[in-house]
């Protein structure tokens, strides 16, 4: 598989877990009952599949391979790609103390729980097209067929080694896990996808 596509591949797997954010953020300012819990694994994945796998790779291994072949990275699209992950982080980190708060009974974090899962949920999938549709099919055609093997077995040692064996699929569980947790809140009121 070539690099970009085991990027697009995690990008559907990423979505799957921002439209489940999405559902719960407006289940909650609708004013119905979402556990605290839910978010906060939301924001595990977040930082942990999205951010230390997913980013970890574009950042350490696939825009430095980029920027090495010429690609600007000041004001060029790597640069904007890193600017979205920061601002990325700031929104689950809010979202998070946001979440921990709400647990401890303060009511009113709800509203910054939702506001700042939407504003992160928006981000996401804008940067995600943007990368799809932009970056990557430039990567395709300025990298030569041996950097994109190169590149393909760095991100196995990433799976390997950074994030240990088995996690991944631990990710994809917590997608199962919280669309389930959604689907038995729902009950008649609703249905999620
Ligand atoms: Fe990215
Ligand atoms: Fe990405």
């Amino acid at each position: 598989m070539k690099p970009t596509e085991t990027l697009k591949a995690e990008h559907r797997v990423i979505e799957q877990m921002l439209d489940l954010t999405e559902e719960a953020a407006r289940r909650l300012a609708a004013g119905h009952p979402v556990t605290p819990a839910l978010f906060e694994r939301a924001a595990d994945f977040f930082r942990n599949f999205a951010d230390r796998c997913h980013h970890g790779k574009e950042e350490a291994l696939l825009f430095v391979k980029l920027v090495e072949k010429g690609v600007p990275q000041d004001g060029g699209p790597v640069g904007v790609m890193l600017a979205e992950h920061d601002t990325g982080r700031a929104h689950v980190r809010a979202m998070s103390a946001a979440a921990r708060r709400l647990a401890t009974g303060e009511a009113a974090a709800a509203r910054e729980v939702v506001e700042q899962a939407l504003g992160f949920v928006a981000l996401l999938r804008a940067h995600i097209q943007k990368e799809d549709q932009v970056l990557f099919p430039l990567a395709d055609r300025i990298l030569t067929t041996g950097e994109q093997a190169e590149l393909e077995q760095a991100f196995d040692l990433v799976e390997t080694e950074d994030m240990g064996e088995g996690e991944h699929e631990r990710y994809h569980g917590m997608v199962h896990d919280v669309r389930q947790e959604l689907r038995a809140a729902a009950g008649w009121r609703g249905f999620v996808r």
